[in-house]
Order: structure tokens, then C-alpha cells, then sequence
């Protein structure tokens, strides 16, 4: 009955206002950081193939538990893809709340924006856009790499960016996340007042040009990245072997042990 009631009067029958806006503001910060923070780690992760195809290789295993399961059990993959999954969804679900519902609210928002001319009032609609792209272009790589978790690898991974078509989302994934994680972070940091300290004008300045550094760096690291296994995916395919496996070097030099033959 007090929800019925409420949601007549936007009010409750002890004329007090809602919290749950309050809570969900809370949950999508939180869901906000993690997948921010997810994102740097995850960046790390795969441009490991920067050093090497065997360290790469070295990094997959180290994921699929090879240091409890003989071989490595890719389903752990599956079940973190599942779970990054479910906070990238309700991340997603929150952030809708944010947009604007027709045009004319849209209108109104540019023209403040664009009368107020403050910067981090234009950093929204960077935000609102990314975001958008992303609710498409993420659930598509986090769905196949939760499906495919076992093809994961230096060349199961290039296959897939290259001989799969992957590359063309990823260029586009890949700008989307970088700006929308940098922004979204720097957001925090403002909103919930973290690194404030006595001065948190000196702070956001500051805050500003660690976003412009991270913003640049994950952009480098993430295309370079991308080059380096649309490389392999593209030597792969011209040398008609797309779909085989990756071995990495220790185990070659163990197999030629056993024929008595060095490495
Ligand atoms: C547990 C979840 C995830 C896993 C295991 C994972 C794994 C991977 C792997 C192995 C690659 C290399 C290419 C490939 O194999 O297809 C990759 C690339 C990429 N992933 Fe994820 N990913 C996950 C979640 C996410 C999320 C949530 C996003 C953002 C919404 C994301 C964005 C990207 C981007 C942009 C690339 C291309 C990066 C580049 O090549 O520089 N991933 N991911």
C-alpha cells in the first residue's frame, strides 16, 4: 500500500522521499570501479602478447588454474566471463536511468551543457555515447569469450581477431572502453571526493591530467596490442594455419628431448 502510494505521490505516507535513487547511485558507482579496475588488470593481461606468444601462452594457463587442473580447466574462464558479465548488465541496466528518455530531454541537457561551456558537464555526453556503443559491442566479446573460453591463446585468440572478423569491433570496443573507463573513473574520484584533501580544486586538476595520461596509455597499449595478434592472425591464415594450437616453446624443447634431439 506505502508503494502504491508512493508512486502516486512521489512522496511516502510519512512524506518522505526515496532512497532506493540513492542506493542504485551507490551500486552503479560500485559496479563503475570494478569494472574499471577489471578492465586495467584485463589490458595487462592481454597484451601480454607483447613480450611473447609463450608468456601469453604462460598467462592463459595461469587463468585456467594449470597449477590445480592437469592442463588447465578453461570453465573458470567461463564462470568470471559470467560473472564480469552480470556487473557489466547491471552496470548497464543502472546507467539507463542517465539518458535521456526523448528528444526534448535531450535538448534541454545540450543546450545546458553548451551554455554552461563546463568541461565535465561535456565529459557526460561522452559517457552517455560509450556507454551506449558498449551495451552492444561488450555483450557481443563477453558472450563468445564465455562460450569459447578454451579457445583463448597466442593463436586461437589471433584466429579469432583476425580469420573471425573480430578486429573491427575491437577497434571500436576498444576506444569505447578506453574513454568510458578513464572518464568513469575520474567521475568517481570527483563525485565521491576521494583524493580531495584540502584543496580539491589543485586535486581535480590533477585528477584531470591522470585521466588524459591513463586515457593515452591503455589506448596505445590496447592498439598495440591489437596489431600484434592481428599479426599472428593474419601470418596464420596466409600460411593455412588457422585453427591449430598453440605450443609454447618448453614443450617443443620437451618433445625433442625424448627423440634425443635438442630444441
Ligand atoms: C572475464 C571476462 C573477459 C575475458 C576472459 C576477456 C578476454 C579477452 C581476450 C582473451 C582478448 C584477446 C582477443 C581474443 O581472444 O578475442 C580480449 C580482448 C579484448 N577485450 Fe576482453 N575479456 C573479458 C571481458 C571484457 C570486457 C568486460 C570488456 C569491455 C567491455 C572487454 C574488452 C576487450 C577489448 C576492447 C579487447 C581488444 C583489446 C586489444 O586487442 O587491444 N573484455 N579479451
Amino acid at each position: 500500500m506505502s508503494d502504491l502510494i508512493e508512486g502516486y505521490l512521489g512522496k511516502t505516507v510519512e512524506r518522505k522521499k526515496s532512497r532506493v535513487p540513492a542506493k542504485l547511485d551507490y551500486i552503479q558507482s560500485a559496479t563503475g570501479l570494478f569494472l574499471g579496475l577489471f578492465m586495467w588488470g584485463h589490458m595487462f593481461m592481454v597484451s601480454s602478447i607483447l613480450i611473447s606468444k609463450d608468456f601469453m601462452y604462460a598467462v592463459t594457463k595461469f587463468f585456467e588454474a594449470s597449477f590445480i587442473f592437469d592442463g588447465g580447466n578453461p570453465l573458470l574462464v567461463s564462470i568470471v566471463a559470467l560473472v564480469v558479465f552480470i556487473i557489466f548488465i547491471t552496470h548497464a541496466a543502472l546507467g539507463m536511468r542517465k539518458l535521456p528518455g526523448n528528444f526534448k530531454q535531450y535538448q534541454v541537457m545540450k543546450a545546458h551543457a553548451d551554455n554552461m561551456g563546463h568541461e565535465d558537464t561535456k565529459l557526460w555526453f561522452i559517457q552517455a555515447f560509450t556507454g551506449f556503443a558498449m551495451f552492444f559491442l561488450g555483450s557481443v566479446h563477453i558472450y563468445i569469450i564465455m562460450t569459447h573460453s578454451a579457445d583463448i591463446g597466442p593463436y586461437a585468440s589471433a584466429d579469432r581477431v583476425w580469420s573471425e572478423w573480430m578486429w573491427p569491433l575491437y577497434i571500436l570496443l576498444l576506444l569505447a572502453v578506453e574513454f568510458h573507463g578513464t572518464i568513469g573513473l575520474y567521475r568517481l574520484a570527483v563525485k565521491w571526493g576521494w583524493f580531495d584533501g584540502n584543496d580539491p580544486k589543485t586535486t581535480r586538476k590533477r585528477l584531470k591530467t591522470w585521466k588524459r595520461v591513463l586515457t593515452w596509455f591503455f589506448l596505445i597499449l590496447g592498439f598495440a596490442t591489437l596489431a600484434a595478434y592481428m599479426k599472428i592472425g593474419y601470418e596464420n591464415a596466409q600460411a593455412g594455419k588457422v585453427g591449430e594450437r598453440y605450443t609454447p616453446t618448453a614443450k617443443v624443447m620437451q618433445l625433442d628431448n625424448t627423440t634425443g634431439r635438442l630444441g
